[in-house]
Formats: C-alpha cells, sequence, structure tokens
C-alpha cells in the first residue's frame, strides 16, 4: 500500500464499501504524482531517443500495448518472457518475429526503478510509452489515467486469438465488442496504420492469390500493387520484408491513412475492408477530411482500450523486472 496515495487508499476503501467492485477498478490521471514525479519526463525523454534511433519503434509500441490491451486485459502480460511454467505471448503467431519494442520498456523500467522502486507497473509504462510514441510523430496528446498493476499470467491461446488482417470486418467488430469496444473503434483504431511497416506475408496474398483466385486484389490500386509486387516477389524468402503502411508520410501520425483507404490504397485487406460497411466507410470519408476530428477519437478510443480488464487495487503486483513475475 506504500505506493498509493492517502487519496487512493480512502476512495479504494469508499469503493470497497459503498460500490460494487466493478464501478471502482478506477484509474487516476495523478496516481503517482507524489509516488513518481519524474514519471512522465522518463518515459518522454526515453521515446524520444528511441524515435531517434529508429523511427519504426513508434509504431511499433502503440502496437505493444494493443497486443497487451486485447490478451488478458492491459495487465503488461505480452512482456513476460516464457519460462518453464508459464508459456507466454511472445511466441503467439500474431507476436512471433514481428512484436518489438520490448527493450525500450526494458530500459523505461530500469530507469524508474532507479527513481521511484516497485511503484511504477509495466502496463502503465506501455500505455503512457504508446501515448509518447504519438504524440512524438506528431499525433494527439491525450492524458493518460494510471493506477493499472501486472498481471502475473500471460495466455499464448489468447494471443493467437488477436483480430488478424486476414479476418473480415465483421470478425475483426466482434472480437472488438467481445472487449467491450464497438463498431467505431474499428475504423479508429485502424488509424494507426498511418504510420509504421508491415510484413509482407500480412498482405501477400492481395498479390498474386486474392481469395484463392491466383489474381490479385482488383481493389488495390495499381500502381500500388505494381510496386509491392517489387517489395514482396511472389517467393517464400520475400515473406518477412517490410512495406510502409501508409507510403505517404511514412514515420507521420495524421489522417493520410484514411485518405490512403479512400484511393484504394490502403495496404491490408482488413484496411481495405472499411469501404465495405456503411458506418466505418462513413468515418473514413470523415477522418479523411477532418485530421482534428480522427485526433480527438483516437484519444478516445486508446483510452477506452486501456482500460480493458485493467488490474486495479490489490489485484495482481508491481514488476520489478517487465519481463518476469516478480
Ligand atoms: C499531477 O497530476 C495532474 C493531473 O491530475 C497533472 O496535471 C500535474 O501536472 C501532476 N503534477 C505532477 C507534479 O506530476
Ligand atoms: C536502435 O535500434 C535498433 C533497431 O531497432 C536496435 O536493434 C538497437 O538496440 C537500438 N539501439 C538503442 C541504443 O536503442
Ligand atoms: C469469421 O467468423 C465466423 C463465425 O465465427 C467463422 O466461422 C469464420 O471462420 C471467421 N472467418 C475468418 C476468416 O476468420
Ligand atoms: C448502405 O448505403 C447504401 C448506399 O447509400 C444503401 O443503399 C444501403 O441500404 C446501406 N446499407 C445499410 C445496411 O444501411
Ligand atoms: C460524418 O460527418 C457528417 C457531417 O458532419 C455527419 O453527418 C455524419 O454523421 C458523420 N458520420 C459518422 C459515421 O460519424
Amino acid at each position: 500500500m506504500e505506493c498509493v496515495s492517502n487519496k487512493h487508499v480512502f476512495i479504494f476503501m469508499f469503493c470497497l464499501v459503498f460500490l460494487t467492485p466493478l464501478v471502482c477498478s478506477q484509474l487516476y490521471y495523478n496516481f503517482y504524482n507524489r509516488t513518481c514525479p519524474n514519471l512522465n519526463k522518463i518515459v518522454k525523454d526515453n521515446i524520444l531517443s528511441a524515435i531517434a534511433n529508429d523511427s519504426r519503434i513508434a509504431a511499433s509500441l502503440l502496437r505493444l500495448h494493443f497486443h497487451d490491451c486485447f490478451v488478458n486485459g492491459c495487465d503488461g502480460s505480452v512482456l513476460l518472457d516464457d519460462t518453464d511454467t508459464l508459456k507466454g505471448e511472445k511466441n503467439a503467431l500474431p507476436n512471433k518475429n514481428s512484436i518489438r519494442g520490448f527493450d525500450v520498456i526494458d530500459k523505461i523500467k530500469s530507469d524508474l526503478e532507479n527513481a521511484c522502486p516497485s511503484t511504477v507497473s509495466c502496463a502503465d509504462i506501455l500505455t503512457l510509452a504508446a501515448r509518447d510514441a504519438v504524440y512524438q510523430s506528431k499525433g494527439p496528446f491525450w492524458a493518460v489515467p494510471l493506477g493499472r498493476r501486472d498481471g502475473t499470467t500471460a495466455s499464448e491461446s489468447d494471443a493467437n486469438n488477436l483480430p488478424s488482417p486476414f479476418e473480415p470486418l465483421e470478425n475483426i467488430t466482434a472480437k472488438f465488442i467481445s472487449k467491450g469496444l464497438e463498431k467505431k473503434d474499428v475504423a479508429v483504431l485502424s488509424g494507426a496504420h498511418t504510420f509504421g511497416f508491415a510484413q509482407c506475408f500480412t498482405f501477400k496474398p492481395r498479390l498474386f492469390d486474392f481469395g484463392g483466385s491466383g489474381k490479385s486484389d482488383p481493389s488495390l490500386d495499381s500502381s500500388l500493387l505494381q510496386n509491392l509486387q517489387k517489395v514482396c516477389p511472389n517467393q517464400a524468402d520475400s515473406d518477412s520484408n517490410l512495406a510502409p503502411l501508409d507510403p505517404v508520410t511514412t514515420n507521420t501520425f495524421d489522417n493520410t491513412y484514411y485518405k490512403n483507404v479512400l484511393s484504394n490504397s490502403g495496404l491490408l485487406q482488413s484496411d481495405q475492408a472499411l469501404l465495405g460497411d456503411n458506418t466505418t466507410s462513413a468515418l473514413v470519408t470523415n477522418y479523411s477530411k477532418w485530421p482534428i476530428l480522427f485526433f480527438r477519437d483516437f484519444a478516445v478510443s486508446v483510452e477506452k482500450m486501456g482500460r480493458i480488464g485493467i488490474l486495479a487495487g490489490q489485484q495482481g503486483q508491481i514488476r520489478k523486472n517487465c519481463r518476469a513475475v516478480n
């Protein structure tokens, strides 16, 4: 309890006595104000130097937060290494050979353990890192509610069930709804494909064998198709080659993604699929026109995502090392 301020203890006790635990697994914007006053600066400085070293890392960190929250909730489970007794998420298919950013989280954690030992959870570090990665890529800033605690388990099988770019929109939407999000959030959070890169295997069927047709996806812009076929020739050894998700402003978090989708230049099948539904397609059009609307809605959706299945109060633990349960 030493890492929780008196006010939080009071609110926690109040919740315990008067309200249901469901209402009360709460997060607070100023959760670490007194216990770790340099938190924001430590995260920010690390994200700035990580991006300076590798601009692609910003998108990787946002994806890491997404893959944490959609599996077991935002509890840092994705950060756990496999052990003899714990089969982690890092080797699940959607993560293996593609999930990145662990070194950045480790460095932030080690700086924080020096500044305020056993205080800040790995789940909160990941949430703040994702926010700063977006903001430092010229995207929106939003306040991050804090106080998540770290889980002591992970689930490889749940990680294998993460939304996939090969699934139809209805299936992806169903997975979002099962996490308490909605169809709008699919359109909004897909906007994360405005920066970063994807490996060829995630969109190759669109180039050579769309839906088993032996032909390319007729909805893909033809000059983009030609470029992509050069980056990802039709042979297995090109599977891990990289193509930018947004070839126009690759390292910038902006609304260009939605302009790309509207001009049949979304990279993934799931990007293009947003046009096949009236609700998501209207959102794509609106975000392509109004970047501020996209920024506002993205901040709302990502904060909502950051509340999925959190541990708070006395649940879970504060890991000392993000890769291992204490
Ligand atoms: C304390 O938290 C508030 C948000 O509730 C924030 O605006 C303020 O900057 C924080 N102060 C410090 C010293 O971190
Ligand atoms: C810089 O980025 C590369 C590529 O992601 C990574 O392998 C390396 O560890 C990073 N170096 C530092 C000092 O962060
Ligand atoms: C989509 O969901 C349906 C119903 O759950 C399932 O039968 C189908 O296999 C899924 N499609 C894909 C491509 O995952
Ligand atoms: C979607 O929009 C089209 C064209 O505006 C309309 O014909 C169709 O009925 C709409 N579908 C649904 C399910 O609302
Ligand atoms: C898109 O913007 C128009 C014009 O402001 C609005 O009427 C419509 O409801 C918006 N569509 C969605 C899905 O938000």
